[in-house]
């Protein structure tokens, strides 16, 4: 079992919750907050550091890029995959427009079908949708049952023959739902097709073997996982990255070009790497992945598991609210109070001292699903504690329209 209070200790923003300076934070699915060793990582780059990498002939660059190096083979290690499949970008926004533009719309043919959720990010989406107008390939939605769940089904009914690519997130962002993604994989895999996950909301909270589920490609970001804003990571099968082109050029991913443009380009994952990379991001994603592992993945879901039960238990008990996931199985939380807008039901929430996000969470085409425009959601991190999720339903047990109408006009 994690020690909470001794936790609550490594994290200078949890250091003045408790003093009463800051509110309570129910937005980690957000982005998370940062352990003081991953604030000091960041810090020792700029005030010990402060080079650039793989490009100074000094000792401090060696030192550095040897760091980052080192950073590189530590996330390949925590989800089970070779250095060489990692692909540092700047979000996983930006890691799914990578697998899109860079994979999807090189291999697509016209008639093509990506097959997806309804309940997907617009970063998943949004990409996939270009690259089916681009190719002439069609979305296909494996249909979902009612309330947003998953079906394993229904997903085998929806395979065939010109499913090319898979593209599901392993954990919703609005439901948390956990999808049977080795199964998945195994039954993309049986009709030919690649399977590219989206797990920004799964490797922070449960433990990642790329390798063991055999998945193709993974998106994740680093500030939802304790690090540093501004990274994401790429996983690739080595095999499918080497037959990608890379979305960007530039200084740092070619061996050689002359005038006229011919390019060599450099190996994988370096070939994807163009311009100076956000060194002190993948420095403090390192520090970050230390304190998580530290803890352990699975202390880490039990815990966040044990809270989101205990939230939905005591928000069970009020008639006025709506859960939408009470049985999923992750850290969120989504619900509406009767008759009160989402957003409003925020900012009471916010008055009160409680942060939440309010809204359809970039997941649109959920909405046709689960049948409201906007639901609350409040998402869980280990470092939450018992006394504030017991706060939140005290407040929501008393909340009122006009209550918070006062609030959203003062
Ligand atoms: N994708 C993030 C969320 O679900 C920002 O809130």
């Amino acid at each position: 079992m994690l020690d909470t209070a001794r936790i609550r200790q490594d994290f200078p923003v949890l250091r003045k919750t408790d003093c009463g300076e800051l509110g309570i934070y129910f937005d980690n699915a957000a982005t998370t907050y940062k352990p003081q060793t991953v604030i000091d990582a960041v810090m020792a780059y700029y005030t010990e550091g402060s080079v650039n990498i793989h490009r100074g002939e000094y000792d401090r660059s060696f030192a550095i890029s040897e760091a980052y190096d080192a950073a590189r083979a530590k996330v390949a290690r925590f989800i089970h995959a070779d250095p060489h499949e990692i692909i540092f970008t700047s979000g996983a926004t930006a890691s799914m427009n990578l697998i899109a533009m860079g994979y999807a719309e090189a291999v697509l043919q016209p008639d093509d079908v990506i097959l997806t959720l309804e309940s997907e990010h617009a970063s998943s989406l949004l990409p996939l949708m270009r690259v089916a107008s681009k190719t002439g390939a069609r979305i296909e939605y494996i249909p979902l049952l009612d309330g947003g769940r998953f079906d394993l089904e229904a997903y085998k009914n929806a395979l065939h023959d010109r499913v090319k690519l898979v593209a599901v997130a392993h954990v919703s962002n609005v439901l948390g739902y956990i999808l049977p993604i080795a199964e998945m994989a195994r039954l993309a895999h049986s009709v030919g097709a690649v399977i590219c996950v989206d797990g920004a909301q799964s490797v922070p909270h449960l433990k990642t073997d790329v390798t063991g589920w055999d998945i193709d490609f993974l998106s994740f970001s680093s500030h939802k996982m304790l690090g540093p804003t501004g990274l994401g990571i790429l996983y690739g099968k080595k095999a499918l990255l080497d037959q990608m082109d890379p979305v960007l050029l530039g200084g740092g991913s070619n061996a050689r070009f002359d005038r006229t443009g011919q390019l060599v380009l450099k190996g994988t994952p370096y070939k994807f790497e163009s311009g100076t990379p956000a060194i002190e991001a993948v420095l403090g994603l390192s520090a970050a992945i230390d304190y998580l592992e530290g803890l352990g993945m699975d202390a880490i879901y039990e815990a966040e598991h044990a809270l989101k039960a205990r939230m939905v238990q005591g928000l069970s008990t009020l008639d006025h609210i709506v859960l939408y996931n009470a049985d999923a199985p992750t850290g969120i939380v989504t619900f509406n109070v009767k008759g009160i807008p989402a957003q409003d039901v925020a900012f009471y929430l916010n008055a009160n001292g409680i942060m939440v996000r309010s809204g359809n969470h970039c997941a649109k085409v959920l909405v046709d699903v689960i049948h409201t425009p906007d639901t609350v959601r409040a998402s869980l991190a280990f470092y939450n504690t018992p006394a504030e999720v017991d706060r939140l339903i005290d407040v929501l047990r008393s909340v009122t329209l006009e209550a918070c109408i006062a609030v959203t006009i003062a």
